[in-house]
């Protein structure tokens, strides 16, 4: 009678779908809707996709910080399959970004250049690329300055409460100055990163590990003199786009430079949101660790996505214990994120491939909505865990 029984329940058991099939499946959704998103922009001279507002797709120039994504996102495409279609579109989206190069007005050019011409050169190696990048790299470096040891991230002053702001999300930007010091041997750029790693570490992160979203400097003393959030619930809470940044961040600077206190930084992250008491069981941050409404509030697909893409890396740099719970939680968020919950039907969703992400929630701006970063680094993880998987 009892086997009976057992029986009956392991055949109602639900079988997980096999992990080769779902990265598999995930691309070839977030390629047809790439698809789709590049035929409908194709004739719209200069325009890259941001988000759905009022129902409708909308676009940006390539200035808004989240230009470079798209592009980017199709690299990844087109070197999961190989097609001219998708070279044809990487090309096309990656040359709208051409300008970008001159930024120096804002910290965002590591972030657009980096996924756009950074995954392009890193494909084709096109000399032209090559150029590009250095030149945004230059840019990006004009905005260190040495007494505050860091980049400015805005030149906004938040109506004077800001004299130098530096938010967590900067960290993303360093990668552009690590790949310039290598492409060009000039080590003024990896300085540069290092010591901004450095400052941030030292300012931004609070005794669990959790970020403050913006740290503003003094800039007579050099001090951090402010300490407040932007996009988060409140000054003290935990923003999850923001922790999702600073896991990446560190990461990604463990990589590029061995240092070890960069892996720990990482680790520490990662435990700080792995156990979050907040933490849903799909894995799929609530918009904000700390926000009042917890579990009535939006999520952010896209803070899901960047932690699943940062975990899989930090299992393969941390050779300890812990390395098998990085990748293990990575692949729950990636099932989550590849489940109809949040990956949209073919041809819904204004033809992005994930749907509840939130920008920026205080502001009343892209609350539930897709927004072109939650697919990228969606298609990144994907991409990632893959090569794991053939290894
Ligand atoms: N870097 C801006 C954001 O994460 O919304």
């Amino acid at each position: 009678m009892l086997a009976v029984t057992l029986l009956a329940a392991c055949q109602l058991q639900p079988k997980e779908e096999p992990l080769e099939k779902m990265i598999a499946r995930g691309l070839e959704a977030s390629t047809r809707q790439a698809l789709s998103m590049a035929e409908e922009l194709e004739q719209q001279e200069g325009r890259l996709p941001k988000t759905i507002k009022d129902g409708k797709l909308e676009t940006s120039n390539c200035y808004w910080w989240c230009s470079g994504f798209f592009p980017g996102e199709l690299w990844y495409l087109y070197e999961n399959n190989p097609t001219p279609e998708l070279k044809k579109y990487a090309e096309l989206f990656t040359a709208r970004l051409e300008k970008v190069q001159y930024v120096t007005n804002n910290h965002d050019v590591g972030f657009m250049l980096n996924c756009s011409y950074g995954n392009g050169y890193r494909i084709t190696q096109n000399p032209a690329y090559k150029e590009v990048l250095t030149t945004g790299a230059s840019s990006l470096s004009t905005r260190f300055n040495p007494l505050i040891q860091a980049i400015r991230s805005w030149d906004n002053t938040n109506g004077g409460k800001w004299q130098y702001p530096v938010i967590i999300d900067n960290m993303m930007n360093l990668e552009l100055l690590t790949w310039a010091s290598k492409a060009t041997g000039d080590n003024r750029f990896r300085d540069i990163a290092v010591t901004h790693a450095n400052t941030t570490m030292k300012n931004h992160f609070r005794d669990d590990y959790s970020s403050y979203h913006v740290v503003s400097y003094d800039t007579i003393t050099g001090q951090a003199h402010v300490k407040m959030t932007h996009q988060g619930y409140s000054d003290e809470s935990a923003w999850a786009r923001g922790q999702a940044w600073g896991l990446y961040g560190y990461t990604m600077m463990a990589r590029e430079t061995g240092k070890p206190e960069y892996l720990a930084q990482a680790r520490h992250i990662a435990d700080f949101l792995i156990h979050h008491p907040n933490m849903p069981a799909d894995k799929i941050p609530y918009w904000d660790f700390n926000a009042p409404d917890i579990p009535n509030t939006p999520r952010d697909a896209s803070a899901g996505a960047i932690m699943a893409s940062a975990l899989l890396e930090l299992s393969q740099l941390d050779k300890g214990e812990k390395a098998e719970e990085y990748r293990n939680f990575a692949i729950r968020q990636l099932r989550s994120l590849s489940s109809p919950e949040y990956l949209a039907q073919q041809g819904t969703n204004c033809n992005f491939a994930l749907m509840h992400s939130t920008g920026h929630l205080p502001g009343n701006s892209e609350v539930d909505v897709p927004l072109s970063y939650a697919d990228y680094y969606y298609v990144e993880a994907l991409m990632r865990l893959k090569r794991l998987n053939d290894k």
